[in-house]
């Protein structure tokens, strides 16, 4: 449920009888014809049969999530819980408290999504309720409109409880628990007053606590993510595209940064006007690095200048409404030219990441693809003599033997991406680390090295040098494509990029 708020003692509304006949009055009848259904739809609904067969006979409780507060009484913008997301198909803004249930029934299961719906004009809600209230927020849809929308049942949300209870005895409850404390606590009470107690205790006996059998559910529906359906895809390509062109305006833009002043926040800006005009927002607080700051892995305070001759690392992705994101870097020289050191760091960068692009291929592990990458690191730090003496190739990369390579590149090359920007974290090693790359995962290849300003070990060169190269692919038949490939990566083509203001040759 959402946060409480401040109720502030100064504030007043109009509580006169006269005023709530008046405000009630005078507006035109609402529009009932039904939504079509949503795109989404129905692959939401093989998402859930998906869900249904793995837990048969559990009533399985997915929220939303609550309303945060922000600051006294304003809220941050809401956004659902990704598993919510993806079992509804609802993206931005939707539907706060919501929580969706898939109750068993003979064949399978019912889905019924609990949520407030549209409340009446002669409601003090109507006009008086500032975080909820249509005159504030604006108007939610009724049971039937989002019952069409979604293909599924619509419940309201005082039902919830109730419904949580019916025949808990004889139901086993799991919940996704950190989607929402206060349905957790709903579901923990009804499993402590139900039979259902009996169950539980039975399962603790055989090691099996409450939390476990949430934790069951939550790593499934993580590991569900790992292959995404064709609209996933299709999101995820808008997604990228987007983007794109966020990237081309900060490239544009880039002259501006450095007239300015607090240039990092410059390139921030720019990027997420782009990102809230052409999504939902950013997918992640976008690190705009220039210079050493580069050399920070999650650099999103971005209070630097943009300087000419240095480098800036921007390391952002838009997020569509259906709340899928992005993950590009690109890393520009701000003069238009990368120096020779800069230069020899970047084609370092790039050489590992085309051999990370070559290992994303089906019947590959996830973890082949750092493999191939990280080697051309060490392999690089070897050749310019930064690895310690007498460490060669073969004994940095040995996982025992030293891994100094990894002073300069302590990130992974890879993620999954999706819904969230490190998408399916609950998969288990076997599934993820270990698990064999399959068409339609999408993830990010990602090498980069980073020389702190106050790195010793390095010749002063290279020092303040950040790098990083990071592409979004979906697994294919027999390869992988390159959702980003539109935007420039060899030195010479991001050199004329900004040369050419953003322009893409
Ligand atoms: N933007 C965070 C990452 O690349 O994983
Ligand atoms: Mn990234
Ligand atoms: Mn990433």
């Amino acid at each position: 449920m959402s946060e409480k708020q401040t109720r502030a003692e100064h504030r007043s509304r109009p509580t006169s009888a006269a005023f709530r006949r008046f405000v009630a009055s005078g507006w035109a009848p609402r529009d009932e014809t039904p939504p079509a259904a949503a795109k989404a739809a129905p692959y939401a609904s093989r998402r859930r049969e998906q869900l249904s067969a793995a837990f048969p006979g559990e009533r399985l409780v997915v929220p939303a999530g609550g309303l945060k507060v922000r600051s006294n009484d304003t809220d941050y913008v809401f956004r659902p819980h990704s598993a919510f997301a993806h079992l509804t198909g609802l993206g931005a803004d939707r539907e706060p408290d919501a929580v969706l249930v898939l109750e068993p029934t003979d064949g399978g299961h019912e889905a019924v999504l609990y949520f407030r719906p549209l409340a009446g004009r002669d409601t003090d809600e109507f006009f008086a309720d500032s975080r909820v209230g249509e005159f504030w927020v604006g108007a939610r849809p009724t049971l039937a409109s989002m019952a069409a929308e979604l293909a599924l049942a619509t419940r309201p949300l005082e039902e919830l409880a109730d419904s949580l209870a019916k025949d808990a005895g004889g139901v086993r409850l799991r919940v996704v628990r950190d989607a929402d404390a206060e349905v957790a606590a709903l579901v923990d009470r009804v499993r402590r007053e139900s039979g259902e107690q009996q169950a539980t205790e039975a399962a603790q006996a055989a090691g099996q606590p409450a939390e476990e059998d949430d934790l069951a559910l939550a790593r499934f529906l993580s590991t569900m993510r790992l292959v995404k359906d064709e609209w996933e895809l299709e999101q995820m390509a808008q997604a990228v595209a987007a983007t794109a062109e966020a990237f081309d305006a900060v490239v544009a833009g880039l002259p501006e940064a450095v007239r300015r002043g607090r240039g990092e926040r410059w390139v921030e800006g720019v990027f997420g006007l782009h990102a809230r005009h052409r999504g939902n927002g950013v997918g992640y607080d976008s690190i705009c690095a220039a210079g050493d700051h580069a050399t920070t892995l999650h650099w999103i305070r971005n209070t630097g200048e943009v300087r000419e001759g240095e480098l800036v690392l921007l390391d952002a992705g838009v997020e569509v409404d259906s709340l899928y994101t992005a993950d590009v870097t690109r890393t520009l020289p701000v003069s238009g030219s990368f120096d020779d050191t800069q230069r020899m760091v970047y084609e370092a960068a790039l050489e590992a990441q085309q051999a990370g692009l070559e290992a994303v291929r089906p019947g590959n592990r996830f973890s082949d693809v750092h493999a191939a990458a990280i080697r051309v690191i060490a392999t690089r730090l070897h050749e310019w003599g930064l690895l310690p003496d007498g460490v060669d190739v073969e004994t940095t990369l040995d996982a025992e033997k030293g891994q100094y390579h990894r002073r300069w590149m302590v990130h992974g090359t890879s993620h999954h991406l999706g819904l969230d920007v490190h998408d399916c974290a609950l998969a288990l090693r076997e599934d993820y680390l270990d698990g064999e790359l399959r068409p339609g995962m999408v993830l990010t290849v990602e090498p980069g090295l980073y020389f702190k300003a106050d790195d010793l070990l390095v010749p002063e060169r290279f020092r303040g040098i950040g790098v990083r190269i990071e592409d979004d692919v979906v697994v294919t038949e027999d390869g992988c494509r390159n959702l980003s490939a539109m935007l420039p990566r060899r030195p010479e083509d991001v050199e004329a990029w900004v040369r050419a203001g953003g322009r893409r040759g």
